[in-house]
């Protein structure tokens, strides 16, 4: 029998993490699917939360063999309590990926895919090879490498669904955390394309550097003095009432709701001793700092706050949406939506613990790129 590598993740029931380079058998494309060798396939924050959930990777130990290595680190209760469902289960890992056509199933629309690259999403990436359906494959254009169509579904769609978000909702503009991230860098892309005022928030004077020249207006270091009254400036002058959080924990949600409701009492005649009537929607998208959400209740009641997560949004988008999404992404793969690597890395690398605590970091432009083939 035929094998290849995969990338897995358990969590054992007496409250262990194990990561491993398991041999599973080579798939078989069905009809309607192709096999693709996987080329490049990124380490996004989505991929850390499965690889690693809760296990305190500081105290992780490694074994095994280069070729084959094997890393366990402990999980405390806590965290065995949120993970109950996963215990025992073996999951592979990597979110999206891109690659070659090796081989197809029978449909000729399967066939037609023989030797082109293709990108695709649904897990299981981080092995030699995957079999997609050729209904959820991306084709990438002729010029395109491996590596430039490696990301283009998760961070792509997600910064664009944010401005159909906006447009759905009948909002302005849109404020955005951790704003130097991958996705925040397409959504300050997109936005100038598109003629819709962002505010990026961020929390060094670098990333507000990095920002400025890439053509961003509203930067704001939420570390710097009189951050507050700047971000109320910014709110105003774009009226946003639109927020996305990739952080989750801590108060920055919260500011942002305070500071556009400060934004609207400035405007005369909005006072109400219950708070303005002024709808303002945050969306918290990311778990960045997974520490508790605290809300200083300044923002009146005309508010909201939920959770945005990529497919629950395209499922309810449609079809029709999602496709234009997607065009939109292959169309502007190397402009808009272009993603940057700072190391390459092999799938027994990526198992390494020097390597899992720099990529773990999930600091600006330090995104890994795992290249198995
Ligand atoms: N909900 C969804 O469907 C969905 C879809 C796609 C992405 N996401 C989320 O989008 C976010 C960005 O993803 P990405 O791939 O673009 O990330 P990335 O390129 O790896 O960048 C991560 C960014 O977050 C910042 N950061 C890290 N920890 C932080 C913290 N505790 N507080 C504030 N900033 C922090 C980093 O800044 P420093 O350099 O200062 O650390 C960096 O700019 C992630 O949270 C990801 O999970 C969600």
């Amino acid at each position: 029998m035929t094998t290849m590598r995969q990338l897995r993740s358990r969590v054992t029931d007496d409250g262990h993490l194990e990561l491993r380079l398991a041999e599973v058998p080579m798939p078989e494309p069905r009809a309607d699917e192709v096999l693709i060798r996987i080329e490049a396939t990124p380490i996004n924050p989505s991929d850390i939360g499965l690889l690693f959930g809760a296990a305190d990777m500081s105290a992780a130990t490694a074994s095994g063999t280069p070729d084959s290595p094997v890393i366990t680190a402990p999980i405390g209760a806590a965290g065995m309590r949120a993970m109950a469902a996963r215990v025992g289960q073996s999951l592979p890992c990597g979110n999206e990926g891109a690659g070659t056509v090796v081989a197809a199933g029978s449909e000729p629309a399967a066939q037609a895919l023989i030797g082109r690259k293709v990108a695709a999403i649904g897990g299981a990436m981080y092995a030699d090879y995957r079999a997609v359906r050729v209904a959820d494959v991306l084709v990438l254009p002729d010029d395109a490498s491996a590596e430039e169509g490696a990301s283009c579904f998760v961070n792509p769609l997600t910064a664009l669904g944010f401005v159909e978000t906006l447009r759905r909702e009948n909002h302005k503009a849109i404020v955005h955390t951790a704003a130097a991230s991958n996705l925040g860098q397409m959504l300050v892309r997109i936005s100038a394309a598109d003629g819709i005022p962002l505010v990026n928030i961020v929390r060094s004077a670098e990333q507000v550097a990095l920002l400025k020249t890439a053509g961003a207006e509203h930067v704001l270091d939420s570390t710097a003095d009189g951050h507050m009254g700047a971000l109320i400036d910014a709110i105003a002058a774009t009226e946003a009432t639109l927020a996305f959080d990739a952080i989750g924990g801590g108060r920055q949600g919260g500011q942002i709701l305070t500071a556009m409701e400060a934004a609207v009492a400035r405007r005369p005649g909005e006072y109400n001793r219950y708070g303005s009537n002024v709808f303002k929607q945050l969306y918290i998208y990311g778990g960045l700092d997974t520490g508790p959400t605290e809300f200083n209740r300044g923002f009146g009641f005309a508010f909201s706050i939920s959770g945005w997560l990529l497919f629950p949004f395209l499922a309810k988008a449609g079809a029709e949406t999602t496709a234009r999404l997607k065009a939109r992404v292959a169309a502007e793969l190397k402009t808009t939506f272009a993603s940057h690597y700072s190391a390459r890395i092999g799938l027994a690398e990526a198992l390494d613990p020097a390597t899992i605590a720099a990529y773990n970091r999930r600091a600006t432009g330090t995104k890994y790129l795992i290249t198995p083939n």
